[in-house]
C-alpha cells in the first residue's frame, strides 16, 4: 500500500504534470526498476481545482533504457541520459570543499532583475539549476556573462514580462522572478512553477503578498498573470513559514511604495545574506534573519558583487557521508553553525567530528546509535537533510522515528532504499519508521529528487556491490561535478554517459 501511496504521489506531482494540467492530455509518467504508471486523464481542469474527471491507472511492471516524454509545447525530451555508476564499500578519506548556496544563487540572480545595473555574483555553484535561471533571466533581456564561479547579470533592459514556460516547468524557484519582473515592468505570466517532486508545492502564498501589493491576478488554465500600476507596500502575514515567498516578498517589496512588514518570516540564513546585499544596493531593509522584515521601498537599486554563502545543505550531506564512509573527511569552506540541528543529532547518532568557524572534520561512526528526528524550518533540522539522515539511520541500531511534517512526499525516496535491504515503514506521508540496522545491496535505481537523488548515491556508497544510478539530472541540479569530488575521497563512482 505504501509503494502504491509513494508511486501516486510521485506521479501527480511528477515533473511530467505540466502536460497533465494543460487540459484533456495524456501524461506518462516511468520511473525505471520500479512499478510504473500510465495515467489517462479526460476532460478539462482550471487552475487550482484538482483532478476529478475520470481518472484511468494501468499498472505495468516494465523497465525502460530512457523515456520519452511529450511536454506541453510538444516535443519530446530525453530525460534519462546519463548515470553513476558506484562500487560501495570503499573508506573515505580527505578533503572535500562544499560550494555556493544553491538556494541563495538562484534568490541572488532573480533579485538582480530588480536593478538596472550589473550585478556580480561570485562563489556561484556549477549546478543545473542555476544554468536554468540564468536561461530564464537571459531570455527576459538582462546580460548574462558567466565565468567559472561567477556571474554577471545587466538586466538594463527587460524585453519581456512572460517567462519562458519550458524553464519555468523545470524550476519550482522560477516563481521568485516573478516580483523582479512585476516591480519593473508593472505586469508579469508565468505557468505553473516545476521542480522537485517531493508533496504539493501550492503558490498561493506568493499570489495573496502581490495582491496585498495591489497586484491583480488572472488564471488562465495553467498559467498566471499579474499587473500592477504602481506597487505598494503592504503588511503581510505568512500563515506557513515559506522560504521561498518570504524571499520573494522581501525582493518585491524593495521598489514598492511605502513600507511592507512580514509577519511569520522565514529565517533560513540565505535570506539575511540577500538582504545584506540588497542593502549595499541601495535597498532599505531590516530584521532579516527574524521573523518580522521591514522594507522601506526605494525608487532604484544599485549594483554591486555579492559573494555567496556556502551551501549548507551540501555541508549537512558531506557530514553524513563522513559519519557513513570516513575515515577522515574534512569539510572547508563552510558554517558548521548553519547546520547546527544536523550536528546535535549527529552527535547523539554516535558520530564523532570537531569544527571550527569554516571547516568541519568527520570521523566515521564506529557504532551508529537510532536517533528520532523531526524536521523544521530554520535554525530547526531543514527538511533537505532528513533524506541523508534517513539513510544513516539504516544503519543504526534499534528504530528511529522520521517525521518530515514540511512537505508530505519527502519520504518516498524509502521504497527505494527498501529495494536496497533497508527496513524503513511508512506510517502515513510525514512518517517514518526505520528498524536497523539493515546490510544495504548495491542495484539500479533512479533518482527521483534532487535530495533524495544524492541519498541514492550515498547509499551507494555503503553498499555492497554495484549500484546504477539515473535520472541523475536531477542530482546535478544540486551537486556540482559530485562524482570527481567524491572520486577524490577514494570512492569508486564514475558518470556513465548512456
Ligand atoms: N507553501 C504553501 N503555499 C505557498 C508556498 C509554500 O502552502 O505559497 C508550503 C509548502 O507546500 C510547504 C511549506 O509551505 O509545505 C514550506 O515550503 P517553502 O515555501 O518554505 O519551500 P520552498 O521555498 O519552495 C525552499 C527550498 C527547498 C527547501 C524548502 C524548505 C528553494 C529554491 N527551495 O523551498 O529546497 O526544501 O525551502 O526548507 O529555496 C532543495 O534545495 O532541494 C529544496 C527542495
Amino acid at each position: 500500500m505504501s509503494l502504491l501511496f509513494a508511486n501516486w504521489q510521485y506521479l501527480t506531482n511528477s515533473p511530467f504534470s505540466p502536460v497533465l494540467r494543460a487540459g484533456f492530455c495524456l501524461e506518462v509518467s516511468i520511473c525505471p526498476t520500479r512499478l510504473n504508471f500510465f495515467e489517462i486523464y479526460f476532460g478539462s481542469k482550471q487552475a487550482g481545482e484538482s483532478h476529478t474527471n475520470i481518472r484511468i491507472i494501468f499498472v505495468l511492471i516494465f523497465e525502460f533504457d530512457y523515456i520519452r516524454v511529450l511536454n506541453y509545447n510538444g516535443y519530446a525530451e530525453k530525460i534519462i541520459m546519463s548515470y553513476f555508476e558506484i562500487t560501495g564499500g570503499r573508506k573515505l578519506n580527505g578533503e572535500i570543499e562544499v560550494k555556493g548556496a544553491k538556494n541563495a544563487a538562484l534568490k541572488a540572480v532573480a533579485a538582480a532583475v530588480l536593478s538596472r545595473e550589473k550585478w556580480t555574483i561570485t562563489n556561484l555553484p556549477q549546478i543545473e539549476d542555476i544554468n536554468r535561471i540564468l536561461e530564464m533571466v537571459e531570455d527576459l533581456g538582462a546580460k548574462v556573462k558567466r565565468s567559472e564561479k561567477k556571474v554577471e547579470i545587466e538586466a538594463k533592459n527587460i524585453k519581456k514580462s512572460r517567462l519562458s514556460d519550458k524553464l519555468a516547468g523545470k524550476l519550482r524557484a522560477s516563481i521568485i522572478l516573478a516580483g523582479p519582473v512585476l516591480a519593473r515592468t508593472g505586469k508579469v505570466s508565468m505557468s505553473y512553477p516545476g521542480g522537485c517532486v517531493i508533496g504539493k508545492r501550492p503558490i498561493d502564498l506568493f499570489l495573496a503578498g502581490f495582491q496585498k501589493m495591489g497586484a491583480k491576478v488572472k488564471w488562465q488554465n495553467d498559467h498566471f498573470s499579474l499587473s500592477v500600476k504602481k506597487l505598494k507596500g503592504a503588511k503581510i502575514f505568512f500563515p506557513k513559514i515559506t522560504v521561498t515567498g518570504t524571499e520573494a516578498m522581501m525582493i518585491t517589496a524593495v521598489l514598492a511604495e511605502g513600507e511592507t512588514v512580514l509577519s511569520n518570516a522565514a529565517m533560513e540564513p540565505e535570506i539575511p545574506a540577500l538582504a545584506e546585499f540588497l542593502n549595499k544596493c541601495g535597498a532599505r531593509i531590516s530584521g532579516a534573519g527574524t521573523p518580522t522584515i521591514k522594507i522601506k521601498g526605494v525608487k532604484k537599486i544599485g549594483g554591486g558583487q555579492m559573494k555567496l554563502i556556502s551551501d549548507r545543505i551540501e555541508t549537512g550531506t558531506f557530514a553524513i557521508l563522513g559519519a557513513l564512509c570516513g575515515g577522515k573527511v574534512k569539510i572547508k569552506n563552510c558554517n558548521p553553525d548553519h547546520i547546527r540541528a544536523l550536528l546535535v543529532n549527529l552527535e547523539k547518532a554516535g558520530a564523532i567530528f570537531e569544527e571550527t568557524k569554516n571547516e568541519l572534520i568527520v570521523w566515521g561512526a564506529k557504532k551508529i546509535n537510532s536517533v528520532n528526528v523531526m524536521t523544521h524550518e530554520y535554525p530547526g533540522f531543514a527538511t533537505d537533510l532528513q533524506p541523508p539522515f534517513t539513510l544513516l539511520m539504516t544503519q543504526a541500531k534499534g528504530t528511529s522515528q522520521i517525521h518530515d511534517p514540511i512537505f508530505d512526499g519527502r519520504l518516498m525516496f524509502t521504497d527505494i532504499l527498501n529495494s536496497m535491504g533497508a527496513n524503513i515503514s511508512i506510517n502515513d506521508p510525514h512518517r517514518a519508521t526505520v528498524h536497523g540496522p539493515t546490510k544495504l545491496r548495491g542495484r539500479k535505481i533512479a533518482s527521483p529528487d534532487l535530495r533524495a537523488g544524492i541519498t541514492l548515491l550515498l547509499a551507494g556508497l555503503i553498499a555492497k556491490g554495484k549500484t546504477i544510478i539515473e535520472n541523475i539530472y536531477q542530482i546535478d541540479r544540486g551537486y556540482e561535478r559530485i562524482e570527481e569530488r567524491l572520486q577524490k575521497l577514494g570512492a569508486e563512482i564514475k558518470r556513465v554517459s548512456a
